[in-house]
């Protein structure tokens, strides 16, 4: 599904960089060859590449003309020295709504990396179907600091990170609006296939603050074994990791949160355990309290259904809140959960829409556990 570029050189050897030869290719070779002996096609593909900016930033191999011709920058060589490392960004100020068009573009503030001082503005940025086969785009946060209320509230006098995306298997799978520090975590959203792809606002809040952001946009088409399955707003490979709750790195769990992270289930694991990180601070599990009023006693499992809980399938439980995370209600140590066999590798988390103040969310260990 990788595209190619051609490029015309001199010389006698033909040099074929990447994978099978199209046809067309072949086809341009031997007449190229009879007309003019002394050129010669060389192809490559347009594969990511790593540039040799700051950041060590992705860009794609592209021939020097195709960089200047889709307005990247080239930053580097690739592909022999045939191709260069052409970056995408889009930055500056916010008052035109930004369009994305190319793979692998890097969405940051104006004036990155220096932090932006405008409060009260909205950087608009609209994605292209960049394919006709789209189905999925991933937003890395490389670097995001924006501002988050101590209630965990997104918006007005705070920041709103929004993706509209146009569609959705479920009416629970549309990615949350998010706010706060961000660094590191990521967010998919689906395209669906036709119409437009989506857009990412930021709205940046009356409260004067710094707010920076370096965000990367990869799309996914429909046959691309690397995206996420639908509804899944995190996607985590790998036997084992850590992941956090939205903001959780800003020490604070965000309202209004309804989505799903999901492990790919590597070959030969047949049940995914969670258990709280072992860094202490921020509280590595804090979702509510039991409700007793006294937090130095431990209770795990109360009505979760009607506070912030993580969904968890296990053959006894499927909500968890409290101050700890264990499969023991009442217990006041918290412990591993896992699922069953054949439950789907997925944890959701749901956050009530009203104050959260005081609760860090969650940031926990996974862990896929090998079939019998
Ligand atoms: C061109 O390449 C394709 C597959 O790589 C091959 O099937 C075909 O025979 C080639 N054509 C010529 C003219 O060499
Ligand atoms: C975008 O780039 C990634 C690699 O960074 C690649 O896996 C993916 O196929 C590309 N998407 C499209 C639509 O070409």
């Amino acid at each position: 599904m990788v595209s190619r570029s051609c490029l015309c050189v001199l010389g006698l050897v033909v040099c074929l960089i990447g994978g099978a030869m199209s046809e067309r290719r072949n086809i341009t070779t031997s007449r190229q060859k009879r007309l003019f002996s002394l050129f010669n096609i060389v192809t490559f593909e347009n594969e990511a590449c790593t540039t040799t900016g700051a950041g060590n930033l992705i860009g794609t191999c592209l021939t020097s003309t195709e960089c200047a011709d889709m307005r990247g920058s080239p930053s580097g060589n690739c592909a022999a020295g045939f191709g260069v490392c052409c970056l995408f960004d889009v930055a500056g100020d916010c008052s035109t709504e930004q369009t994305i068009s190319q793979n692998c573009t890097y969405i940051r503030n104006n004036g990155f990396p220096s932090a932006d001082m405008t409060p009260s503005e909205t950087c608009t940025y609209n994605f292209n179907r960049i394919d006709n086969n789209l189905c999925q785009i991933r937003l890395d946060f490389d670097m995001l600091i924006s501002l988050s209320s101590a209630e965990g509230a997104c918006g007005t006098a705070n920041d709103a990170i929004t993706v509209t995306s146009p569609f959705s298997p479920s009416a629970n799978a549309f990615p949350p609006t998010v706010c706060g520090t961000l660094s590191g975590q990521h967010m998919y959203f689906e395209t669906g296939t036709t119409g437009t792809a989506g857009a990412l606002t930021i709205a940046k809040g009356t409260t004067a603050g710094n707010r920076i952001f370096q965000i990367k946009v990869t799309y996914y088409n429909c046959n691309n074994l690397a995206k996420a399955p639908a509804s899944c707003t995190q996607y985590f490979t790998g036997e084992s990791g850590s992941f956090q709750s939205y903001n959780f790195e800003g020490n604070q769990l965000l309202q209004n949160m309804n989505y799903n992270n999901c492990f790919r289930q590597e070959e030969g694991f047949c049940r995914l355990q969670i258990s709280e990180a072992t860094a202490m601070t921020p509280d590595p599990f804090l979702l509510s309290d039991d409700g007793d009023g006294d937090v130095a006693v431990k209770a795990t499992v109360l009505d979760c259904a009607t506070v912030s809980y993580v969904a968890f399938t296990t053959p006894t439980n499927t909500m968890f809140c409290g101050e700890n995370l264990s499969s023991k209600a009442g217990d006041t140590i918290p412990g591993a959960l896992t699922s069953a066999p054949g439950d789907s590798f997925l944890v959701g988390l749901r956050t009530v829409g009203t104050t959260l103040a005081g609760y860090t969310g969650f940031n926990l260990n996974y862990k896929q556990v090998a079939c019998p």
